[in-house]
């Protein structure tokens, strides 16, 4: 806890003179940071993640509220965090400000904050949510459609089990039954003792 506490208020401070006259935000992890049995890592906030400062509210809790009914857990027992903290952005043809995956420049800029952070953490297992957080805690190379609903060591020293993104569902309706399958799968995993198998 005071590890963690540590690693957001070195973060906070290595941020905060990067982008002047930006507001960009970051919205940190939440949960059981006390060695949890899983911590789920998406991409980047939203825009109400950044309104709430808080990772997986609005749509994306939905997803994460179906995500832990399926396994058998509670929100409480895991941490929840992003690769990037700050919500990526770009106008939309309508002038609109809509959001956008991580660019290289964050990605490198975050990548070393998020293993410091699963440091603090000590979680038993990690679960990622894409390609996004599957490639940081990987080779950069491994895709989810390679080894989604399987357990792979990560660099950070942690099994990681890889997942869909939920929100990739929406647009590949096909994906819905994998993305159940593998979740069950995970479940019936931890349930015998895992991570690993
Ligand atoms: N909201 C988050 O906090 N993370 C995601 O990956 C998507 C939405």
């Amino acid at each position: 806890m005071a590890a963690l506490q540590s690693v957001y208020q070195d973060m906070q401070a290595f941020f905060k003179p990067l982008w002047p006259g930006e507001d960009k935000p970051l919205v940190l992890g939440e949960g059981n940071s006390d060695q949890p049995i899983l911590m789920l890592i998406g991409e980047a906030p939203g825009e109400t993640e950044v309104i709430k400062r808080r990772p997986f509210v609005g749509k994306a809790g939905k997803n994460l509220d179906e995500f832990l009914q399926l396994a058998g857990l509670k929100r409480e027992e895991i941490f929840v965090s992003n690769v990037v903290k700050i919500r990526p952005v770009e106008m939309g043809p309508t002038g609109r400000t809509r959001n956008r995956a991580p660019n290289k420049e964050e990605l490198s800029l975050f990548i070393p904050w998020l293993m410091k952070e699963i440091d603090a953490v000590q979680p038993r297992a990690l679960v990622t949510l894409g390609n996004v957080p599957l490639k940081a805690l990987t080779d950069h190379k491994t895709t989810v459609g390679d080894c989604h609903g399987q357990w792979l060591q990560s660099q950070a020293g942690v099994p990681l089990f890889a997942l869909y993104h939920p929100a990739s569902i929406i647009y590949r309706r096909a994906l819905a039954p994998v993305y159940e399958q593998d979740v069950l799968a995970l479940a019936a995993s931890l349930q015998k003792g895992g991570p690993l198998p």
